[in-house]
């Protein structure tokens, strides 16, 4: 028998929640799962993953392997559209993004990535863009990078009736200000500040927040002291949940992906042979064969 996914998390206490018959899991099966539901599994001590979808088909085969959460990430722009990097991305290709992958899933909540650009400027802004993405697309929460920077604009939306999710750590946005993708959170200083923007988005109101490229004992004290899930990615394994960009884990990226990367799958490879296969009986001529011929 395959081990549930969602098992309490060692060292996390059995909240109140246990024994409710509520599972990420396999639990909610007639309805989308629901922020608070995210919030029910922090109290059972439930580890749960999320991954990124930028599509309808993919989404769905993730929804049906019973992922409770999917983020249209804004990693779309390196991933998904072909750019270097996420900055290029923009509104209206994160409405669309986001839209399919609603169109394509039943079950889990579906988080729409807020780009680079769509809310920096003032809490104002912010409203609008995540205003687009729960009208335009359907999604049931939207995500956006910056601790105490962006805490005034979660306010905001959370007031609005627009749960967030923020994300801390590296934020790829910034990658220009970074100098690349290092790890955060070195050092007394860098630790106390993670801590910081931890609280201040906690205080403003996101149901979760993202850690992303820090070490695995800070990103564990930061999920000890807040009472919202911490979604870990490249934090090691004492976040509540984890994420992986699906093409990462997948088997789908092309050359190097980074060391928190764990590959389920080789799909690049798989796809490739498909397709040479196809190819190469083309060119034989034994495809299409009678079987797939109409007579
Ligand atoms: O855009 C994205 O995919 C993300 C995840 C890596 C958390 O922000």
């Amino acid at each position: 028998m395959n081990a549930s996914p969602l098992q309490p998390a060692q060292g996390q206490s059995q909240g109140k929640a246990q024994g409710e018959g509520h599972t990420l899991y396999g639990g909610v099966t007639n309805r989308r799962v629901t922020v608070r539901d995210i919030a029910a599994a922090k109290q059972r001590g439930e580890r749960w993953a999320m991954l990124t979808a930028y599509d309808a088909l993919t989404a769905g085969v993730f929804d049906e392997a019973g992922i409770p959460v999917l983020l249209v990430g804004d990693s779309a722009g390196n991933c998904h559209l072909g750019y270097e990097t996420t900055v290029p991305v923009t509104m209206d290709q994160m409405v669309m993004l986001s839209a399919a992958v609603v169109r394509g899933t039943k079950r889990a909540l579906v988080i729409g990535d807020m780009p680079f650009g769509s809310y920096q400027e003032s809490p104002a802004q912010a409203m609008h863009n995540a205003a687009r993405l729960m009208k335009e697309a359907g999604v049931g929460a939207v995500k956006l990078e910056g601790g105490e920077r962006s805490a005034r604009s979660i306010e905001l939306l959370v007031e609005a009736g627009i749960p967030v999710m923020a994300h801390i750590g590296l934020t790829p946005q910034s990658v220009h200000a970074f100098g690349g993708y290092p790890v955060q959170g070195r050092g007394d200083e860098a630790a106390h500040q993670l801590l910081r923007d931890a609280k201040a988005v906690q205080q403003a109101g996101a149901f979760a927040v993202v850690l992303e490229a820090v070490p695995a004992e800070l990103a564990a004290q930061v999920t000890e002291q807040l009472a919202i899930p911490t979604v870990g990615i490249g934090a090691g394994v004492g976040t509540d949940a984890q994420v992986l960009v699906w093409t990462d884990m997948a088997g789908m990226t092309a050359g190097r992906v980074p060391k928190f990367v764990k590959q389920y799958a080789n799909l690049r490879a798989v796809l490739g042979d498909a397709a040479r296969e196809f190819a190469a009986e083309v060119g034989a001529g034994t495809f299409p064969a009678p079987e797939h011929t109409f007579k």
